[in-house]
């Protein structure tokens, strides 16, 4: 079968990083267009220039990347610096870009590629706040019919919040990018923190990491006993939950997730429960299913896919 087409769309983070290095080391299975950056974890000059570290860790300058929204659609960004450091890739030591940021502006390269390409076969993978995704939605309508899949990490439902009591980061950030979103119609499936916090990089995961004895292995680990400090502390886990790399090891083996097809709608109104995905598990509501809407994966297989795809980089 031919590589799936994905754009993925990032605020690194060093989750992010990994996520972006997953889909790098899987060429067979993915073929990535364009990653663009949007404003999350650290404002937007961090994540386009930390997206470029990382496709040099991967050895491919080659890739295009692309700077996008450097703000919600209408609201105050708000940063996770207290997670990421104040570089986004806090933990190791990795060397300024030499790669070129494209001229192009990320909105236009999503909406020019999903005009370009045949309906159908563009998958977007958004891996931060959704206004990228919703600003070309909104810009240009024609495109979400064209839109094969959106794999999206984003949300809680039983896990309820990270950023506030009731609200996951990503969705809390941009709220309004996030409804545009899952009302676009096209395909959605989601991994929220149900999943996420179940893939935790334990002690012995992250020494597979380090063993690999390559410089992206040890830099993996080293990003992850960064980001792990804080997840540890706060949930008194044995390790961080891998977030973002959760969306590109969907792509390449599905059967390790399972959830529910089930309507998902986002709080824009409230301060109280801002950025809350109102997933319907239980199908209470007569509301139409709008989403895939992850609940658990098969940990030890996600990480066993995610050190052998490191080890090819
Ligand atoms: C999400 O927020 C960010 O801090 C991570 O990169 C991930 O995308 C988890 O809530
Ligand atoms: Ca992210």
């Amino acid at each position: 079968m031919a590589p799936r087409k994905i754009i993925i769309d990032t605020d690194p983070g060093q989750d992010d990083a990994v996520a972006i290095l997953l889909a790098l080391a899987s060429p067979d299975e993915i073929e990535v267009l364009g990653i663009t950056a949007v404003a999350g974890n650290v404002p937007l000059a961090l994540t386009q220039k930390n997206a470029r570290i990382v496709c040099e860790l991967a050895g491919r300058t080659d890739m295009r990347v692309f700077a996008g929204c450097d703000a919600p659609i209408s609201r105050k960004l708000v940063t996770a610096e207290h997670v990421h450091g104040k570089t986004g890739l806090d933990g190791p030591v990795l060397p300024d870009p030499v790669m070129a940021l494209q001229d192009t502006h990320a909105v236009d390269f999503i909406i020019d590629t999903l005009r370009a390409e045949p309906p159908g076969t563009v998958t977007l993978c958004p891996l931060g706040p959704l206004t990228n995704i919703a600003v070309a939605l909104e810009r240009a309508p024609d495109i979400a019919g064209r839109i094969e899949e959106i794999v999206l990490m984003g949300g809680a439902y039983f896990e309820v919040g990270n950023i506030t009591p009731t609200a996951e980061f990503n969705i809390y950030v941009d709220p309004d990018a996030a409804k545009i979103v899952f009302g676009c119609g096209a395909p959605i499936t989601v991994m929220p923190l149900d999943v996420t916090h179940k893939a935790l990089v334990t002690k012995p995961r992250n020494d597979a990491f380090r063993a690999l004895d390559t410089p992206v292995g040890v830099t993996v680990a080293e990003m992850t006993d960064f980001f792990e400090r804080f997840d540890k502390e706060k949930y008194g886990s044995d390790g961080a939950p891998l977030h973002d790399p959760c969306v590109t090891a969907y792509l390449i083996a599905p059967e390790l997730f399972s959830g529910r097809h089930i309507n998902v709608e986002i709080e824009t109104v409230s301060d109280l429960t801002l950025g809350m995905t109102v997933a319907d598990w239980w199908r209470v509501t007569d509301r139409a299913p709008n989403a895939t809407f992850m609940g658990d994966l098969d940990a030890d297989g996600f990480f066993t896919l995610l050190t052998d795809r490191i080890a090819r980089l």
